[in-house]
C-alpha cells in the first residue's frame, strides 16, 4: 500500500510543469507543509514492519528529495521570469541620469595658470610649512625684533619660544629663506601657499590668503631681469599689450623695492570701479633680494645677486574674474563655485 503511494506521488512530483506562481505554492500545501502529504507518508511509515522500512525508508526519502527539489527550481524560475519580466519594461533608448561633476575652486584655477607661466621660465615650485618660527618669516628677511616693519604684517603667534617664536606665516618669503639656507645659487624657483594676517575680515581682507612669491640669485641678476620675467608673465597671464608700471616701495628683504601695477583689465585703461577710476591695478611686490638676507642664508652676497616677488592670487583672480569680494572664496557657496571650469583631470 505505501509503495504504492510512493510511486504514484513520484509520479505527480516529476510530472509536475507549474505555468505560474500559484501552481507552485499549491504544490508546497500539497507536499511540502507540516500537514502535507510527505510528513504523512512518513507518519505512516512508522507503523509498517521493519522488514517493510528497509525497502521502502529509501524511496520515501527520495521522494521527499525529488519533491524538496522540485519546488526550489520551480520557484527560482518564477522569480527568474518576474526579473526578466520588470526589465523588459525599461526602455533603454532613454538617456542616463546625469551625475554632478564638480568644479575647480577659482583660486587653484588660477595658481595653477601662474605655475604653468612661470615653469616656461624654468622656475620650479618649492614648498613649506604654513606654521613658521620667527626666524624663517621674520628675522631673517631683515626685519629684526620690534622693527616697525614687522606691523605691516602682524599675524596670528601659536607659541612663545625663546626669541624665536611659532606664528602663522604671513608671506612665503619664508619657503625662499629655507630654500637659501639649504643650498647655494643658482635659484629659480616659486613658492605657491597660504598666508595668514591679522586683519579684520572685509570684502577687501582676511584673515589668509594665498601667495605665489619668487625667487632668483644667480651671478650677475639685475633688475631688468627682473622687469623683464614680470612683463613676460603678465602677457602671458592677461594678455598681450597689456601694460605694467613700477612704483617705488618698501620692502624689509628687498633694495630697491618696487610695487607693480598693470593697466586695469576691466576698462582697459580708461577708469572703472574696479581700478579705482586710475586705469591701473596693483598686482605685486618685487625687488632686489637684500645683501643682508643673502648672508643671513649663507650665501655670498658679494658673489650673487637676486630678485624676488610676491603676489596674491584672489587679487590676480579677482581681476580675471571680476569677483569683487574676497569673502566668497571661502565660504564654499556652489551658486558661485559651479561658475568656474570643470577639469576632469
Ligand atoms: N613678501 C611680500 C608680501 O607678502 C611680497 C614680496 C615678495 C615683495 C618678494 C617683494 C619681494 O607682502
Amino acid at each position: 500500500m505505501l509503495d504504492e503511494k510512493i510511486a504514484l506521488y513520484a509520479q505527480e512530483i516529476e510530472q509536475f510543469a507549474p505555468q505560474s506562481e500559484e501552481d507552485v505554492e499549491a504544490f508546497r500545501l500539497k507536499f511540502l507543509v507540516a500537514k502535507g502529504v510527505i510528513r504523512n507518508l512518513f507518519d505512516v511509515f512508522k507503523s509498517v514492519s521493519p522488514e517493510q522500512k528497509r525497502s521502502l525508508g529509501q524511496s520515501l526519502n527520495e521522494l521527499k528529495q525529488a519533491a524538496e527539489l522540485k519546488y526550489k527550481t520551480a520557484q527560482g524560475q518564477f522569480v527568474a521570469d518576474a526579473a526578466t519580466q520588470e526589465r523588459s519594461d525599461e526602455d533603454l533608448t532613454l538617456p542616463g541620469e546625469g551625475f554632478v561633476v564638480g568644479s575647480r575652486h577659482p583660486l587653484s584655477l588660477v595658481r595653477k595658470e601662474i605655475v604653468e607661466i612661470f615653469k616656461k621660465l624654468g622656475f620650479v615650485v618649492a614648498e613649506g610649512p604654513e606654521i613658521e618660527d620667527d626666524w624663517h618669516n621674520f628675522t631673517a628677511l631683515n626685519f629684526p625684533p620690534e622693527h616697525p616693519a614687522r606691523d605691516m604684517q602682524d599675524t596670528f603667534f601659536i607659541k612663545k619660544q625663546d626669541g624665536n617664536d611659532i606664528a602663522l606665516r604671513t608671506h612665503t618669503s619664508s619657503v625662499q629663506v629655507r630654500m637659501m639656507e639649504n643650498g647655494q645659487p643658482p635659484f629659480r624657483a616659486i613658492m605657491p601657499g597660504r598666508v595668514y594676517r591679522n586683519e579684520a575680515i572685509s570684502a577687501r581682507a582676511h584673515c589668509f590668503f594665498h601667495q605665489v612669491e619668487g625667487l632668483y640669485v644667480d651671478e650677475n641678476v639685475s633688475f631688468a631681469d627682473l622687469k623683464q620675467t614680470l612683463y613676460y608673465f603678465v602677457q602671458e597671464l592677461f594678455g598681450e599689450g597689456t601694460l605694467v608700471r613700477f612704483r617705488p616701495s618698501y620692502f624689509p628683504f628687498t633694495e630697491p623695492s618696487a610695487e607693480m601695477d598693470i593697466s586695469c583689465t576691466i576698462c582697459k585703461g580708461k577708469g572703472c570701479a574696479m581700478c579705482k577710476k586710475t586705469g591701473w591695478v596693483e598686482i605685486l611686490g618685487c625687488g632686489m633680494v637684500d645683501p643682508n638676507v643673502l648672508v643671513n642664508c649663507g650665501i655670498d652676497a658679494g658673489k650673487y645677486s637676486g630678485f624676488a616677488f610676491g603676489m596674491g592670487i584672489e587679487r590676480i583672480t579677482n581681476l580675471k574674474y571680476e569677483i569683487r569680494d574676497l569673502r566668497l572664496f571661502s565660504e564654499n557657496d556652489v551658486r558661485f563655485l559651479s561658475q568656474f571650469e570643470t577639469e576632469l583631470i
